[in-house]
């Protein structure tokens, strides 16, 4: 992943597809290289801008297709035509595969509706039911499907880096299998983090990233500079978080991570935001706050503190209560009326309402939330399109 440069040129953003002639009509993707999109940190601002434009051009055919489509055809209708028509054959012939080894509802359905948009084909593998329920590691999986001649990847794992290791392993460089070669006559399969335990999730950074822009009205550069955007919740479990934070930065925001010291901690601030313990104290500056949840999956449990078949909501050696977390740090009615008039309220999903956001807050005029999920569609397109087609090098 190359270093992030200084702030993007005119010609880079034209040369993204940016405003401008480019940008009105054309799909050219200068700035793009890279097979894989493992992570946000390390992108440049060019680079973002050039998913971003192009998940822009994607936005504006799926709205025009529902406007116009929907009502003659149904709902029903999944085949890409009227205005999709022009990008429905973008990814043909081209297989990509899930590999979620956790759970997902949100990103593997919106990463499904983004292959098929493109006239993609898609398989969808899961831990449970594959061999990876036999003890079969990621690596092996990954480039078991990948020499099955599938184009693309999309991984959810539970551990860190594991899509760091998929490409290591598919390009023949793994300490684990050194003997593996890349057939050098074949293109590689590309592979995208739909989220790899308290990493990143990079897609779902982008998607936020646009759904701020299309709020505050820059969708025409994704220049978010005088934005101040707060996360609250438990950030240190967080890979949206380290997604937000490398992009949203990148593009010029100031970002404020905001919980307890067991949920943001001050070390958070080596990733270039700022970091606060008192959510009241800062609600007045924000221009958008993103709610997350506490993901009780990730912290450490004692034995015997578990619950069988439960979810996870209640055991945790980091949280000592939720109804005290609930009071200082959940997000509702009063709280929302303390933040500037036009402030926005994000929220990955799944929500946990009560806890962190109140139903009142979720289901308000602020709440940011199905416009989210809306614009992962399109990031996702641009994402698989751009990654599938780049230079092979
Ligand atoms: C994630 O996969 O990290 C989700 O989008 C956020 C969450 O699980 O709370």
């Amino acid at each position: 992943m190359p270093a992030r440069t200084s702030s993007s040129t005119v010609a880079d953003v034209n040369a993204a597809g940016g405003p401008g002639p480019l940008g009105a009509g054309s799909l050219t993707s200068a700035a793009w290289r890279h097979a894989h999109l493992l992570q946000l940190g390390g992108l440049s601002d060019a680079e973002l801008r050039t998913v971003l434009f192009r998940a822009r051009q994607y936005a504006g055919l799926l709205r025009e297709a529902d406007r116009v489509v929907r009502p003659m055809i149904g709902v029903e209708q999944t085949g890409s035509v009227g205005p999709l028509e022009a990008v429905s054959s973008e990814l043909r012939g081209r297989v990509i595969a899930n590999l979620f080894f956790e759970d997902s509802t949100r990103t593997r359905v919106s990463f499904t509706v983004a292959a098929r948009r493109l006239g993609a084909e898609v398989i969808d593998l899961t831990s449970v039911g594959s061999s990876v329920s036999k003890g079969e590691t990621v690596g092996d999986t990954a480039a078991n499907v990948s020499a099955m001649g599938v184009d693309g990847l999309v991984i959810r794992h539970r551990s860190s880096g594991a899509c760091h290791l998929v490409v290591r392993t598919l390009a023949g460089d793994s300490e684990a299998m050194p003997e593996r070669r890349r057939d050098p006559g074949r293109r590689i399969c590309s592979v995208i983090n739909a989220g790899d335990g308290r990493h990143e999730h990079p897609t779902q950074g982008l998607l936020d990233i646009f759904t701020l822009a299309e709020s505050f009205e820059r969708l025409g550069t994704f220049d978010l500079s005088g934005l101040t955007v707060g996360i609250v919740g438990d950030v240190g479990s967080s890979r949206v978080a380290r997604s937000d934070i490398a992009g949203m930065t990148a593009l010029g925001a100031r970002v404020i991570c905001i919980g307890p010291p067991a949920l943001a901690p001050r070390s958070l601030t080596a990733l270039g935001c700022e970091v606060s313990h008192d959510l009241d104290a800062v609600l007045p500056e924000l221009d958008a706050l993103n709610v997350l949840r506490i993901q009780f999956e990730r912290h450490e449990v004692k034995p015997g503190e578990a619950k069988e078949n439960q979810p996870r909501t209640a055991s945790s050696n980091i949280i000592a209560s939720v109804r005290e977390y609930a009071e200082l740090y959940a997000v509702n009615a009063p709280r929302v009326q303390r933040m500037r008039p036009h402030a926005i309220v994000m929220h990955p999903g799944p929500i946990n309402r009560g806890v962190e956001l109140t139903a009142e807050v979720a289901d308000s005029r602020r709440s940011m939330v199905l416009r989210q999920v809306t614009h992962g569609v399109a990031v996702r397109m641009a994402v698989m399109s751009l990654c599938l087609n780049a230079p092979v090098s």
